[in-house]
């Protein structure tokens, strides 16, 4: 079965993991790359985006979006993570390609009227374009088939702050918007992402499974990996970004819990994605709040096998 999606996106190396994964799997349509600012500023993301689609050579629509949070002042960005130009510092050489002239919002809204029921918006980065893009088409919910994000921290602890995962973190307030509407919304936190760890083994593997995409990956998350593995006996990373898409293909790789989520905007708590499973409140605070779909398990050893099958391809 074949899944349209619109990739919502900071790239971010584990961003350009999952792009590749998306571009090369057969059941997943990519209809466009919308960019948002994050792990790097939204001229980079979308600068990046059109670099990923020359190399992987596909020809879609690479919109920019929001650079700005919706409350607040301009993010510090997560170079210490992804490096100076978001790419591991691996000084990629940059594609020409042109953005489509549209904002990222605005080619969700279009996408969602041109294509009603159809689409799956799987954002990889923090909400703004999806918030605004409600704002933009009130009626999006109805037009679009699910929202799937990789984002928040369910059950775990944050990747920021004690409670709060970085994309949420980033834009707590589009994060609440989002989380607030009345649309299928399957979240990906670090209950899994955090559960699923991936060795130096897994990149050179990737390489040598497609010289191409699976080397810029092995050569931009050398930076990643030595983020990550600070503090840990061996060397490790985590692709949190492909997860969502993997859901779609095969979605028997998750178990998956159904509760109220609330997302937190209040200073010490920015951030924080509280979910409330069933019979567990009887507030009206709670009861009243949108359902979110959760993953709370993975499974590790068929997913890694899903990855490094689809880059064979
Ligand atoms: O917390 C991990 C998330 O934040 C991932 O999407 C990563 O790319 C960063 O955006
Ligand atoms: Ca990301």
């Amino acid at each position: 079965m074949s899944h349209k999606i619109i990739l919502d996106t900071d790239p971010g190396i584990d961003d350009a993991m999952a792009i590749f994964f998306a571009f090369q799997h057969p059941d997943i349509d990519v209809l466009g790359l919308t960019t948002v600012y994050g792990n790097v500023p939204v001229e980079m993301a979308a600068k990046n985006a059109i670099t990923l689609c020359d190399l992987a050579g596909k020809n879609i629509p690479v919109c920019k979006g929001v650079g700005m949070p919706w409350v607040g002042p301009e993010s510090s960005y997560a170079h210490f993570v992804h490096g100076d130009d978001g790419f591991g510092n691996i000084n990629f050489p940059a594609a020409k390609g042109e953005l489509d002239p549209r904002s990222s919002a605005q080619f969700i809204v279009d996408m969602a009227r041109k294509y009603p029921g159809e689409i799956t918006i799987v954002a990889i980065g923090p909400l703004g374009n999806l918030a605004l893009a409600l704002r933009l088409e009130p009626e999006l919910p109805k037009l679009v088939k699910a929202v799937s994000i990789m984002g928040g921290a369910a059950f775990v602890r944050g990747n920021v702050t004690p409670v709060a995962e970085a994309n949420i973190w980033n834009d707590a307030h589009a994060a609440e918007i989002v989380f607030g509407a009345s649309w299928e919304l399957n979240m990906f936190g670090l209950d899994v992402t955090n559960a699923c760890p991936f060795s130096p083994e897994f990149l050179t593997q990737l390489k040598e499974n497609n010289q191409k995409l699976g080397g810029f990956v092995h050569d931009a998350a050398q930076f990643y990996v030595k983020f990550y593995s600070q503090n840990r006996d061996e060397d490790v990373c985590f692709f949190h970004d492909a997860m969502p898409i993997a859901h779609l293909i095969d979605p028997s790789l998750f178990e998956l819990q159904t509760g109220h989520g609330r997302v937190s905007t209040d200073p010490l708590n920015r951030g924080q994605t509280s979910i409330a499973l069933p019979n567990t409140t009887a507030s009206p605070d709670w009861l009243n709040a949108e359902l979110v779909n959760v993953a709370t398990k993975v499974d590790n050893e068929r997913l890694t096998k899903l990855y490094l099958d689809t880059y064979k391809l």
